[in-house]
């Protein structure tokens, strides 16, 4: 197993870019099903990319990654089509449970492994299956697996979601975008990920409407083939960089290939904490702050603070002065980096799904492990601000959605290495 290791307090400085969205990645290649031929750029080469291409092979998509320009080349000429997304595939990551809603608009029928826990939460999909439901198709869950059909090809409807998901918002989207009639989704996840998937839909003929959290999706005669598209940037390294940056920047770090509007909220709440943040056109320029304050806040649906950016942020907040609260409001046990984060020192209690963070804390390097994607990219922050060395272990999480990490850290001269 792969680890890393980290020698802390070293100054950063330098210039950082962003690597494309892995989260924006995941859905556009699953809706890349309902085209003949795609060229997806700005794609991150991270392990989730690469388990969602194996899955759109095993469908019976052609595929090409271009490593050196990031690009992914998807053809779909409709030979030997697999309707079906087996376990081994799924489990290991839950989007692959996005391609339901293609399979289904395109072929009538799709059987697709549950995607199981994670150890961020029990991960449901009955909001997805409801949506599906409710555009006509006929679900049942059997031997670990969704099997779902739909004859007569789905029939747009009027969805109101009980509650706010990224994925299902997603599923549902791709599914009605191939659907006949008017569909209506509402109390929608409005994420950055989820507008540039309504991109994608609409450059292959879509007609969709977002309004506040309604999504419109009306019946198009167009059937564009062939899409080029260039995914966003990742808006949750970005913010992990900036953590790092108003950490340990020794004068001013610009990083770039961003667009500041999409982490307005992000810039806002850093900013209250203390971070002097300038932004630019096409990049941010951030500098170590050495008094930060504490500040309470609550992870929400976009707009609001990403949980995504919960444990990074705890670690800034372990050097902020006072006693700072993050309430987690989307995932049930996503406080797993807290104990592996008190090893080093930081004080730290769990309360009513409450972080309370007792700052500014000299953290101590130590043997830590990695336990989810978010949660691993917070040891390392913790790494890079502990005294001594500090050691991460399965790094295996980060790399499902960190492209490049050592070497974007290596270039604005932190000493960490992979072994
Ligand atoms: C997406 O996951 C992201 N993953 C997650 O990022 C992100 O944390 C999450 O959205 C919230 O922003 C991708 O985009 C690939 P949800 P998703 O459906 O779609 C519950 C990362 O680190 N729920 O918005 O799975 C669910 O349990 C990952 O990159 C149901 O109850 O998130 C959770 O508590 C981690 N039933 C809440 O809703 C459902 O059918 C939000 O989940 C679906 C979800």
């Amino acid at each position: 197993m792969q680890k890393l290791i980290i020698k802390g307090k070293r100054e950063l400085s330098g210039k950082i870019s962003i690597s494309g969205s892995k989260n924006a990645s995941l859905p556009i290649l699953a809706a890349s099903i309902l085209a003949n031929q795609v060229y997806l750029k700005n794609v991150p080469l991270v392990k989730d990319i690469f388990t969602m291409v194996d899955l759109l092979n095993f469908i019976g998509l052609k595929t090409k990654i271009n490593k050196k320009r990031n690009i992914i080349k998807i053809v779909n000429n409709e030979k030997h089509i697999n309707t079906l997304a087996p376990y081994k595939l799924v489990k290991t990551m839950r989007a692959g449970v996005l391609v339901l809603g293609s399979l289904l608009a395109k072929y009538k029928k799709a059987k697709v492994s549950l995607p199981g826990g994670c150890a961020i939460g029990t991960r449901p999909v009955d909001l997805h299956l409801f949506a599906l439901k409710k555009l006509g198709a006929k679900i049942k869950i059997k031997d670990g697996y969704i099997l779902a059909e739909a004859k007569k090809g789905l029939t747009g409807a009027i969805i109101n979601f009980p509650s706010i998901s990224v994925g299902a918002t997603e599923n549902a989207l791709i599914a009605a975008s191939k659907a006949k009639g008017k569909t209506v989704l509402k109390n929608c996840a409005i994420e950055p990920e989820v507008k540039d998937l309504i991109i994608f839909l609409k450059k292959l003929g879509s007609i969709i409407n977002l309004k506040g959290r309604t999504i419109t999706i009306k019946e198009s005669k167009i059937k564009k083939t062939q899409v080029i598209h260039k995914v966003i940037f990742d808006r949750i390294e970005l913010g992990t960089y900036m953590i790092a940056c108003i950490l340990l920047a020794k004068n001013n770090i610009v990083i770039n290939k961003i667009d500041p509007r999409i982490i307005k909220s992000e810039i806002d709440i850093l900013r209250k904490i203390g971070a002097q943040i300038i932004k630019r056109k096409s990049s941010i320029i951030v500098r170590r702050s050495r008094k930060l304050k504490k500040i309470n806040i609550t992870t929400q649906p976009y707009p609001g603070f990403p949980t995504d950016l919960q444990a990074q942020l705890t670690i800034l907040l372990t050097q902020a002065t006072g006693i700072s609260k993050i309430k987690e409001e989307i995932f049930e046990n996503r406080f797993m980096h807290v104990p592996e984060l008190k090893r080093m020192g930081a004080q730290i209690k769990i309360k009513d799904k409450t972080a309370i963070i007792k700052g500014p804390i000299k953290l101590t390097g130590a043997e830590v492990m990695a336990t989810d994607l978010r949660a691993s990219v917070s040891l390392v922050l913790a790494g890079l601000v502990a005294e001594n060395r500090t050691i991460v272990n399965r790094i295996y999480h980060l790399d499902r959605g960190y492209e490049f990490l050592e070497k974007k850290l290596k270039s604005c001269k932190a000493e960490i290495k992979r072994i």
